[in-house]
């Protein structure tokens, strides 16, 4: 996979006139809505990419190929980036793994799964067709492989959570091809495995690769729920049978709660968890007390907005819940666009298990619960 290290020489140029602008009162913004009359993909603040292509991975798995303007730049294999679509009038953004086109600056693809209510993924199964522009911002996260590429690999993957261990194949396939990498990948059925096909390709052609299919859903049913039955399940039994230098073996691992929390509990027992790196696609539900009611004030530029927050809710949720409009964008804590002052009590983060109590740190609404009553300010 090809990296795409800067912006094109077009695009800094855009950048350096845009900033010459500001002080005679051209804002970034409206630079950039001047670009997109001319063409979407010119903007340099707010980057757009059009829909080249789509097709069907699986029955709830779409591909969506775009093309990104000369200003998109920087995507390393494991990166996500931000898409944003218009939903009755919002812009609402979610994080996609994408996949570069080697060899075709700024063309990459993202492969979306549908979820059950979900806002955006539905959205752009049901809506984007090829010829429309997304909003995208630039590829950013830190589950990436090293610069220098270890001599063996595990990638351990669950349902969607494939994706950017697909880009990091891609990536050693082409850069790296003597790297001895094992994946393993837990989906129901082959009919449910998105890149089946391509996986079983690359099994084929590459003698380094190690491609271990599971069809289990025990990965997606909670630990002693029951839910699992007798399908196979991540242990030291699979490993040992599948990557038996697993635990000397640096690993990412991605995909649903149940299926990454067995990882981490089995690095861990093996003193191991230096060696795994995870990515969430969804944050924890929050837990809490649903007939707890934490009263929060959250001061705003002019005003200060109270609303009560259940235990068993998000902070953004809460507030929401109770007609507010609050300043937000992926909803995962990726964009910091929910940032609050916390300047007392104590709420849970959810995206790392931890307690923060109030002391002017800041919180994100978003991946937040109350635990007591709490006193905000809005950095947004
Ligand atoms: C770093 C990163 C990379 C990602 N890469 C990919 C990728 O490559 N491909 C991919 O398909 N996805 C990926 N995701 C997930 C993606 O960002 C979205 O979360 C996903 O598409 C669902 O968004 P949505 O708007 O459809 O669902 P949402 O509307 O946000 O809802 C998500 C799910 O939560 C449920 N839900 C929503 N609100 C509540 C509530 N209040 N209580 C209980 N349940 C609720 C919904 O029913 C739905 O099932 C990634 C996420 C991250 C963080
Ligand atoms: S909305 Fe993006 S971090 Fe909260």
């Amino acid at each position: 996979m090809a990296a795409l290290s800067s912006p094109s020489l077009p695009a800094v140029a855009a950048a350096h006139l845009s900033a010459w602008l500001a002080p005679l009162g051209v804002s970034a913004s409206a630079f950039d809505d001047s670009l997109a009359l001319l063409n979407p993909l010119w903007t340099v603040h707010r980057l757009h990419a059009r829909v080249v292509h789509r097709r069907a991975e699986t029955a709830s798995a779409t591909t969506f190929e775009l093309q990104a303007g000369p200003a998109f730049h920087g995507l390393l294999p494991g990166h996500h980036v931000m898409v944003g679509v218009d939903i009755n009038g919002t812009r609402h953004r979610r994080a996609y793994s994408p996949r570069a086109a080697p060899g075709s600056p700024g063309r990459f693809a993202i492969t979306v799964q549908r979820q059950p209510a979900g806002l955006v993924s539905n959205h752009l199964h049901d809506h984007v067709q090829v010829g429309h522009h997304l909003e995208v911002g630039l590829p950013a996260g830190t589950f990436t492989l090293p610069v220098t590429t270890p001599p063996r690999v595990l990638l351990i993957g669950g349902g969607s959570g494939i994706t950017p261990l697909m880009a990091m194949l891609q990536h050693l396939h082409e850069h790296a091809p003597a790297t001895r990498v094992t994946l393993i990948y837990f989906a129901r059925s082959r009919a449910e495995r998105i890149f089946a096909a391509q996986l079983e390709g690359l099994a084929r052609s590459w003698p380094a690769f190690r491609y271990v299919p599971v069809d289990s859903h025990a990965n997606t049913a909670p630990a002693g729920s029951g839910q699992a039955g007798s399908a196979p399940v991540l242990d030291d039994a699979l490993l040992a049978r599948t990557a038996p230098d697993w635990a000397r073996t640096p690993t990412w691992c991605c995909g649903p709660t149940p299926l990454m929390a067995t990882a981490r509990a089995l690095w861990q027992q093996a003193g191991q968890a230096g060696l795994l790196r995870l990515e969430a696609f969804a944050v924890t539900r929050p837990d809490g007390d649903p007939h707890a009611r934490h009263a929060v004030s959250l001061r705003r530029a002019a005003h200060t907005a109270r609303f009560d927050a259940a235990g068993h809710h998000t902070l953004l949720e809460a507030g929401e819940q109770a007609g507010l409009t609050l300043k937000h964008g992926c909803r995962q804590g990726i964009c910091h666009e929910c940032t609050c002052r916390l300047h007392r009590g104590t709420v849970r983060d959810l995206q790392h298990g931890t307690l923060l109590a109030g002391e002017g740190q800041t919180i994100r609404l978003c991946v937040s619960s109350a635990l007591t009553d709490l006193e905000l300010e809005s950095l947004g």
